[in-house]
Parts: C-alpha cells; structure tokens; sequence
C-alpha cells in the first residue's frame, strides 16, 4: 500500500513537473514555427544540405557568435567547446532552431517601430543582430519574406506571427 501511495505522489508529481516544463519551454520560445520556416526559406532556401561557408552554417545561415549567443546548443556528446559543435548543432533544423529561440528571447525588440515585435522583427535581428537589426534587408531577403508570410500566416495556429 504504501508503496502504491508513494509511486502515485511521484507519478503525479512527474505529470504537474512536465507541465510545467512545457510552460516554461513555450515561453522561451518567441517565434513561431511559420515564421522559423519563413526565416528559412528568405536565408537560405531551406536548403537543408549540410553547409558551412563565409562563416555561416546550415539552413539559417548562423554564425558563431549568434550560436554562442544562442546558448552554445550542442548535438549528441558534443562539447561546447569542441571545433565541431557549432557546425554540427546549426545544420541540424531543431538544435539551429532552438538556438534561434534563445537568440530572440535575448535580443527580441521592435526593430522597425510598428509597436509590437513580431517575424519582421525577428527576420531582422536573425540577419543583422541584435544590436543592428534596425538597418536595410537586402530586396531578395525581405521579398522571400514577404511573400512566405503571406502565404502561410494563416496557418499558424497561434495565430499572430
Ligand atoms: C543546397 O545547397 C547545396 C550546398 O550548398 C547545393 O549544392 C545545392 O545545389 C543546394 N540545393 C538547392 C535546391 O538549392
């Protein structure tokens, strides 16, 4: 019996933990997967081929620094410290997006002044940084932008993007 007890008050407790977990990890996650796949899509294509050139790597073309920013995310047994690490994390989609998330829970702001914070904000500080992403886009970036919101915005289903 008392073991019966003692396993329910874990199980429960479990249950309530990862609840909580889940709050916490949807609140440090600021963009939303339309916007990541939009983001994506104006950097790089979405080419999902294993790349490093320029010093940027994988589909969201991340540096370095941005990745260090991000937290260091690592695959597997990486270290953090390890030469391989970064490239290995950012040409995986899901350790390259959640370094994206750390990176704008960090560095989120209102870029171009519209009053909110939202993917045109986030696709500016993707490409120019935190601390410069009240500059230019280049044509092709913003357009591919554009145009990938338009499309898929209305499928996002926590609505704003
Ligand atoms: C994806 O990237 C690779 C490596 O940079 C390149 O060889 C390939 O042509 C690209 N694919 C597309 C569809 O652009």
């Amino acid at each position: 019996m008392a073991s019966n007890k003692l396993s329910c008050t874990l199980a429960f407790g479990a249950i309530l933990c990862l609840g909580f977990a889940v709050l916490i990890q949807a609140q440090n996650k600021p963009v939303t997967d339309v916007c990541l796949g939009c983001i994506c899509e104006a950097i790089s294509g979405c080419n999902q081929t294993h790349y490093c050139g320029g010093g940027v790597c994988g589909l969201f073309r991340i540096t370095w620094a941005y990745w260090a920013d991000g937290g260091k995310l690592t695959l597997g047994n990486d270290s953090p410290q390890s030469e391989e690490a970064f490239a290995n994390c950012v040409n995986d989609p899901i350790c390259a997006a959640n370094t994206i998330q750390n990176y704008m829970t960090k560095f989120g702001q209102d870029c171009n002044g519209d009053g909110g914070v939202d993917c045109y904000d986030y696709a500016s500080i993707h490409k120019l940084g935190g601390y410069g992403c009240k500059g230019e886009l280049s044509y092709q970036y913003k357009n591919t932008l554009d145009q990938c919101l338009a499309t898929f915005s209305g499928l996002d289903v926590r609505g704003s993007f």
